[in-house]
């Protein structure tokens, strides 16, 4: 018989989406006008506990709009991470400022202590402003990735940006939900700790819109700011005056339809990913050669991406993929090749990068979907103990 396929992650559409976009497509405002955007905007607010929320047509645009409204320049420096998707990294270019990229710590996020090395070493600060010593341009912001769900390091990074005069960009377009439960940051989310944060709602995201993205930030006017920019920078809804060169960002009524159904969902869809982590952390953690990478201690994660670890040589990544999928059609996949290492940035400084490319050439994403059964898990537990 024919083995079921096992998707790396999917959508779960077991909620009211079908309802609400029936019901949004019925009242023909399918567009970005309609009435159930702002209310996914206020959904969204609410959850993450900010004043008010922008939505945009996908993560990417939201953190072009975040690039724009934190005054990022052109010639400008930020800080980024290696270990990411390229999307949270081609924004920087959009706004003409080079990326310098940071390695990652053990959670997979920007390292801390490499970001602090290269601001306290290769950095000076005059009048206020940083400024690379080599390059002599302007280190005006940073982002940081809450990589796969995992918190990185905020209690470091905010008095880090504070210290270096940075704005302090989040990217938690793969870590809606999680947020601290010790320490000073209790109780915050990831996205809302920095000056401006960015959620995505791809289809393989833990809301999905099938594409969009929501962007928040502590400074209201700058939210303000992203919302004008995202909706063509109109003046005037009538008389078609623009103040500004804007941008077809705004996401539409027809995926906040999708949107409101499945933020009705979030909390069930972590607490099974949480099961899903726990019984592969339980079934393969110390065994055959293999760890599961853990998230913090101090926080509630959303468990979004789970990494398994090839520690023992015996593992060659890519050969362990291709059996997966062409003999047991289980669908996995490596960690993403490391953004400094791209035609577009390999001219683009590089620091602290050890931990990155040992990462980048051991870690095997398993399906993590959140209607995947425990009975599938069990089957991608056995292939792999099989190995
Ligand atoms: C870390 C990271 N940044 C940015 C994005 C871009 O989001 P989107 O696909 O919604 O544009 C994604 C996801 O795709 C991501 O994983």
């Amino acid at each position: 018989m024919e083995k079921k396929f096992i998707p790396l992650s999917v959508p779960n559409f077991s909620g009211k989406e079908k309802e609400y976009v029936n019901e949004a497509v019925v009242s023909e405002w399918v567009s970005t006008g309609g009435s159930l955007v702002g209310e996914f905007e206020k959904k969204l607010a609410e959850y993450t506990g900010m004043p008010t929320a922008v939505a945009c047509n996908s993560g990417t645009s939201g953190l072009h709009l975040a690039q724009m409204v934190a005054g990022v320049a052109p010639g400008d420096e930020v800080l980024a991470p290696a270990l990411t998707f390229i999307a949270a990294v081609n924004p920087i270019r959009y706004v003409f400022a080079e990326p310098v990229f940071i390695g990652c710590d053990d959670t997979l996020c920007m390292d801390p202590d490499a970001a602090e090395a290269f601001l306290r070493d290769s950095c000076e600060m005059r009048d206020g402003k940083c400024y690379n010593k080599k390059t002599g341009k302007h280190v005006s912001a940073m982002v940081v990735v809450h990589v796969f769900g995992n918190m990185a390091a905020m209690e470091r990074f905010v008095p880090m940006a504070k210290q270096y005069g940075l704005v302090l960009i989040e990217d938690a377009t793969e870590a809606l939900g999680t947020y601290y439960t010790e320490g000073e940051l209790k109780g915050k989310m990831a996205g809302t700790i920095g000056d401006v944060g960015v959620y995505s709602f791809n289809g393989n995201k833990i809301v999905t819109t099938g594409a969009g993205g929501m962007l928040v930030s502590n400074h209201p006017d700058w939210a303000e700011r992203a919302r004008y920019l995202s909706t063509q920078a109109k003046d005037d809804l009538v008389q078609f005056y623009h103040g500004a060169v804007g941008y077809n960002y705004r996401l539409t009524n027809v995926q906040a339809a999708m949107g409101l159904a499945q933020m009705e969902q979030l909390e069930g869809f972590i607490a099974h990913k949480m099961e899903l982590y726990e019984f592969y952390k339980n079934a393969l953690d110390g065994k055959n050669g293999y760890r599961i990478l853990p998230f913090r201690t101090d926080i509630r994660s959303n468990h979004w991406f789970f990494s398994l670890y090839l520690e023992d040589a015996r593992h060659d990544r890519d050969t362990l993929i291709h059996k997966l999928s062409d003999e047991e059609k289980i669908q996995t996949r490596p960690v993403w090749a490391l953004i400094n290492e791209q035609k577009p940035y390999v001219d683009n400084e590089a620091h602290g990068m050890e931990k990155a490319e040992d990462y980048r050439a051991k870690i095997v994403n398993l399906p993590c979907s959140t209607n995947l059964s425990l009975e599938d898990a069990q089957r991608v537990v056995e292939a792999l103990l099989a190995y």
